[in-house]
């Protein structure tokens, strides 16, 4: 090759990546979600890129909430606009409000949770190809086919992942809970590779074939015959239905940031906001509080009581249900709801109402790329390993989302969340979500990009990492990895927590009248961006890993 012909191919190939010059940065759930994020980026895809080849990167690897089976959110912040893609699972049209109740109207336990009638019409395919519609730039097949290759050629099982399909396997077992689940994962052995051939077919669809690939031809059929087999409600029409939604994401000031969060059918953004909120008004009254000191978790146990009966009342679907979204986090509300915090001691739940007149599973990723865009996305299953069900032919496990709807007002679901008319069950609904995925700007600019997995707890998981950034000027590190703590109003004063608060902490709690529930939650995955410098950092506790380049 001449000079010439070099300078000529580095001027077009190599100088348009190498001239980004800001940093990139990914926190994934796995390795394998990390390592492909991180190669998309490299070859001059942007984030979104970036985020569609990691979310079928996670429906192989992450079998527990990665999936083309279920649905999400993603949050997407670029070329200085943001956007957000709703790809959350719908009824299907032969469910109905009381499809979950026996005859004495009474929920059936476990219906909406394992087998076929579990789930909700998936969500996940239609949401990346609109994402890439919109947003992307390397050819879609690009972004498919690492999830084919480690589909079809397999990957080495992580001991951890092993180890949880083990478990799920034995808990289902003793619970009588008849599953085809140990037929596709029961083999699985920590350090042997895993190959996933049915799966990989479908992907292959999938990534020659786009949507069509997976709601109709082939794989629709697939889908539908399984359901026919099994007894289950989801048809060809439901699929060929599906459509992703684009929603206007929530954007509210928050101290010196504006906060871009997500809106309904997500509970999270509003939750996050009251939270934030609140929490500013209240401590704006008295003297700097300690990180995780009793009154500082109380406080934010007494909004959540707020936040959660809110929650129950207001929120669903807002194709189906009228949210009302600003008045939820207007000024002079916040205000009137803070101002009812005692800082003292525990409001009575019983009292505390709606303030408005008249395995949890699930995985979250953030990214950050080269060209200052970000992309936050939350997907899930629910519950790890969702309704248990594997579509016999096509390889992929299907959601049991169908739980997050209000089986029957007042009846809590398995995270013990409550509801009413907002989120009943109706065909073609979205089920009420609290998937949180969540950007901070500071003057126009990124300064964090944050999500969780952990149902109701994903929102204490997204505001506490705000506040320990911002207010606590923690790094990533410190930020995902300080313990947590979660309180819902229901069940009655019962605070969960992570390992790792003082031992005085909990005993000055306990004598307040909280009880106490030691249970880890939450998976944060977080970018911050300090003064133009990347940080990035998944939880410990998970099987995630963050790079910055
Ligand atoms: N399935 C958990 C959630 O969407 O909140």
């Amino acid at each position: 090759m001449t000079l010439r012909i070099v300078y000529v191919v580095l001027a077009l190939f190599v100088c348009p990546i190498l001239s980004a010059k800001e940093q990139a940065a990914v926190a994934m759930p796995d390795k394998f979600s990390a390592d492909v994020a991180k190669s998309i980026l490299q070859q001059g895809g942007n984030a979104v890129d970036a985020a569609i080849a990691a979310q079928f990167t996670l429906a192989v690897t992450l079998p527990e909430a990665g999936n083309i089976g279920g649905g999400g959110f993603m949050l997407v912040y670029k070329d200085n606009k943001a956007d957000f893609i709703d790809y959350r699972e719908k009824a299907p049209t032969a469910a109905d409000r009381d499809m979950y109740l026996d005859k004495h109207k009474n929920v059936i336990p476990n219906k909406s949770l394992y087998g076929i009638f579990a789930s909700g019409v998936p969500g996940t395919v239609s949401g990346m190809w609109l994402a890439h519609q919109k947003h992307g730039s390397l050819p879609w097949k690009t972004l498919v086919q690492p999830a084919v290759d480690l589909a079809k050629q397999g990957f080495v099982m992580p001991e951890r992942l092993a180890g949880y399909i083990d478990r799920y396997i034995k808990r289902m077992d003793k619970k009588g809970i008849k599953l085809n689940f140990a037929s596709y994962f029961g083999h699985a052995v920590g350090g042997e590779v895993f190959k996933q051939p049915e799966l990989a077919a479908t992907l292959e669809r999938i990534r020659d074939q786009g949507y069509d690939g997976f709601y109709k031809g082939q794989t629709a059929e697939i889908i539908a015959a399984f359901m026919q087999k099994a007894g289950g409600i989801i048809n060809q029409q439901d699929l060929a239905a599906y459509q992703a939604q684009q929603r206007t994401p929530i954007q509210s000031d928050w101290r010196e940031y504006q906060v871009l969060t997500s809106p309904p059918p997500s509970s999270g953004g509003i939750a996050i906001l009251q939270w934030l909120k609140m929490y500013q008004n209240v401590s704006a009254e008295l003297p700097a509080m300690a990180h995780n000191s009793s009154q500082y978790i109380h406080i934010l146990a007494e909004i959540g009581k707020r936040v959660f009966a809110d929650r129950a009342q207001y929120l669903g679907d807002p194709d189906f249900y009228d949210v009302p979204v600003k008045q939820l986090i207007d000024k002079d509300y916040i205000a009137k709801r803070s101002g009812q915090v005692d800082t003292d001691k525990i409001s009575v739940s019983e009292q505390v109402k709606p303030g408005l007149h008249e395995s949890e599973e699930t995985t979250h990723f953030s990214i950050v790329d080269q060209y200052g865009n970000a992309v936050s996305n939350t997907t899930t299953i629910n519950l790890g390993f969702g309704s248990g069900v594997v579509v016999e032919g096509a390889g992929f496990i299907l959601n049991n989302e169908m739980d997050d709807f209000s089986a029957k007002p007042g009846v809590a679901n398995v995270f013990g969340a409550i509801g009413g008319k907002a989120n009943e069950i109706q065909p073609h609904k979205r089920m009420l979500s609290s998937m949180t995925p969540t950007i901070l700007l500071k003057g126009g600019k990124i300064f964090m990009v944050t999500g969780s997995p952990g149902g109701t707890t994903i929102m204490s998981s997204v505001y506490q990492s705000i506040l320990n950034a911002v207010v606590y000027n923690m790094n990533a590190e410190q930020a995902v990895n300080s313990p947590r703590f979660h309180h819902q109003l229901w069940p009655k004063d019962v605070i969960r927590y992570h390992d790792g608060l003082k031992p005085q902490v909990e005993s000055e709690l306990k004598d307040m009248g909280y009880k106490l529930d030691n249970r880890h939650f939450g998976d944060l995955q977080t970018i911050i961006n300090r003064d133009g410098k990347l940080d990035a950092a998944s939880e410990r506790s998970g099987r995630g890993q963050s790079y910055v380049f």
